[in-house]
């Protein structure tokens, strides 16, 4: 039995990377006799990480602990290059999974393909096809894409979008998106915090920001924006769970400090996060997994972004792409508190990333069951 395991090692670094693939290693783990799963983390980031490691009870093997403030895409990839290495050379798996679009990914990616060590990737195939954004994100996906044995595609359109480029057919396949496994272990019905209750008798917006692209003015053009409303909306509330990033931070201060119904929080544990988009009345992000998060809660999104690699959302009607033009966001965020059609028209529950059984789907793939893929 023992010759017949896989031994597969997940490799993350940062909290979205996280949240969809702890469930991946606790599936794996789940299956003792089928594989030898171990864990190395990054550390891009540091207590966005740890948080969710702690939600999910998944303790590392490995931890490059790598994470500087205000790192560089450099500082990112040599470490992660560098010190991935020699995990891969003591543990020679069978398999790494890597996930999404991060520069961890990307740099973990690379270091198989420069040891001959297959790589799966986790939520393969999202594309803008715009190398600028989302940036590096974009070029990271198409890397980790370019290298990989196995493409574990969330949807239709991200496998499409694999096939439209060339991948073996017999190398993709369509799995859901592992965020709807994990959302689907976090959303209670009698789940309460003392933030619900300050925002009960208003309508509760959820606010956040960090693409690399969007710092500097254009952060400070939304949350301009976010402020006029506001300003103008006495039955509003909204809560800010602000990224560790020092240039956010900076920003969210600078334009947001003294609006007595917002609040700028420490970022949430996933589990939180998860509830208050559950109970939410609306989200103004540039996140890419809140955007799959969304649809499937029934929860409008203005997306500040110019691009998005997430059509299922707005195709579903959830999802609304807005740009990061301070008046644009500003009309559009209006125009969904003053016209209940519009809110209406966005606001049903419509998941179109999978029905939270990617993880099963993913091993049983790994272990050469081609077929449970939809
Ligand atoms: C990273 C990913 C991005 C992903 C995002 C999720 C890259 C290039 N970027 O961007 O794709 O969408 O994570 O949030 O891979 N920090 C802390 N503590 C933490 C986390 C971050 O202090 O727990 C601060 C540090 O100063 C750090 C900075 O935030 O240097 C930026 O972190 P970094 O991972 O480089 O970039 P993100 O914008 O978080
Ligand atoms: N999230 C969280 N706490 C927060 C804000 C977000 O747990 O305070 C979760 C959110 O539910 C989603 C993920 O973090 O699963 C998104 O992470 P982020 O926006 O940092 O990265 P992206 O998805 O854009 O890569």
């Amino acid at each position: 039995m023992e010759a017949n395991r896989t031994r597969a090692l997940l490799v993350f670094g940062t909290r979205p990377e996280a949240i969809k693939m702890c469930p991946l290693v606790n599936e794996l783990k789940s299956r003792p006799q089928e594989f030898e799963t171990r864990v190395c983390v990054t550390g891009q980031h540091r207590e966005m990480l740890d948080q969710v490691l702690r939600v999910f009870d998944v303790v590392p093997d490995y931890d490059l602990n790598i994470m500087k403030q205000g790192q560089t895409l450099f500082d990112i990839t040599c470490a992660v290059l560098q010190s991935f290495k020699n995990v891969l050379e003591e543990e020679r798996p069978d398999i790494v999974l890597v996930h999404g679009d991060t520069t961890t990914s990307f740099a973990a990616a690379l270091a198989c393909f420069y040891l001959h060590i297959p790589v799966g990737h986790v939520e393969a195939g999202l594309r803008t096809h715009n190398l600028q954004s989302p940036w590096p994100e974009e070029f990271n996906r198409q890397a980790v894409d370019a290298v990989c044995e196995y493409h574990f595609a969330p949807t239709e359109t991200s496998a499409q979008n694999l096939l439209n480029e060339g991948k073996p057919a017999n190398r993709v396949f369509i799995t859901g998106n592992t965020g709807i496994d994990a959302l689907k272990t976090t959303v209670r019905d009698d789940y309460d915090h003392e933030a619900l209750e300050w925002a009960h008798d208003s309508r509760l917006i959820l606010i956040t920001a960090h693409r690399r692209e969007n710092l500097g003015e254009p952060m400070h053009r939304m949350f301009r924006a976010i402020r006029r409303v506001m300003d103008e909306h006495p039955d509003v509330k909204a809560i800010y769970p602000v990224h560790m990033n020092p240039l956010v931070r900076e920003a969210a201060h600078a334009e947001l400090d003294g609006c007595n119904r917002l609040r700028l929080i420490e970022p949430l544990e996933a589990l939180d996060f998860h509830n208050f988009l559950a109970r939410c009345y609306l989200v103004l992000t540039d996140s890419g997994g809140i955007q799959e998060e969304a649809p499937g809660l029934g929860k409008p999104v203005l997306v500040m972004r110019d691009t998005t690699e997430r059509p299922e959302g707005i195709k579903a009607g959830t999802l609304r792409l807005v740009g990061t033009d301070e008046d644009a966001i500003y009309q559009s965020f209006n125009d969904l508190l003053n016209n209940d059609d519009v809110y209406g028209e966005m606001a049903r529950a419509n998941n179109p990333y999978g029905d939270g059984h990617a993880c099963s789907r993913i091993a049983e793939i790994l272990r050469g069951n081609h077929e449970l893929a939809f």
